[in-house]
């Protein structure tokens, strides 16, 4: 069975007594998600088997999932604030999206969290801005979502990246040998299907 990497997000980030229910099935999404192997994210993503243990993937690090698009940082807010107290979530924090000013032309924020289960998650969601507004909410889906999967070593992130940027449509995205946890990732995305993969390899542990 094909994995459905991403989370059915709706158009708008939820607002008002919306945002619970929503929670709590993006939570169960990621959960569910984070039971895949590393052998399943690559065959949703590159449409045929690849060997996990040969390309060094030890299995899955975290899931990514777009929210929907915010009109005003007051609505981001009360997001963030919906997510600070859910009972069922831990480790949260945010800051500023990199990738959205530069790629998509419009400002965003992430959440990192961890469910009760322990799963990694990272949640985006862009302004309802410019072109990016216009954009349709599946491929918004598609850009913004991924999942992390988990390379051995530091030093390995580059050439996995690199040797699975030669597939037919596929390019790198983005890739940052160490960042403020320590962590070295490359994103690869599929140009015509718009999905996105990362390829992490996690510094110093969260406490
Ligand atoms: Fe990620």
């Amino acid at each position: 069975m094909a994995a459905n990497l991403l989370f059915p997000a709706t158009d708008r980030l939820p607002t008002g007594a919306d945002r619970a229910p929503y929670l709590d099935s993006l939570l169960d999404w990621a959960d569910r998600t984070a039971e895949l192997s590393a052998s399943d994210v690559l065959l949703a993503f590159f449409g045929q088997p690849l060997d996990a243990r040969t390309l060094r993937l030890t299995g899955l690090h975290h899931v990514a999932a777009y929210l929907g698009d915010y009109r005003h940082e007051e609505e981001f807010e009360a997001w963030l604030e919906s997510v600070r107290v859910h009972p069922g979530v831990s480790h949260v924090s945010t800051g500023p999206s990199h990738i959205a000013p530069r790629v998509h032309g419009t400002p965003g924020h992430w959440i990192n969290l961890r469910t009760a289960r322990g799963t990694e998650v990272e949640f985006f969601t862009c302004r309802s801005y410019g072109d990016w507004a216009d954009q349709p909410a599946e491929r918004k889906r598609a850009l913004m979502s991924h999942v992390g999967l988990s390379v051995d070593t530091p030093d390995h992130v580059r050439r996995v990246v690199d040797y699975l940027a030669g597939f037919e449509s596929v390019e790198v995205l983005a890739y940052a040998p160490e960042d403020e946890l320590g962590h070295t990732y490359g994103h690869l995305l599929r140009t015509d299907t718009d999905r996105v993969l990362e390829l992490v390899h996690a510094g110093r542990s969260q406490p």
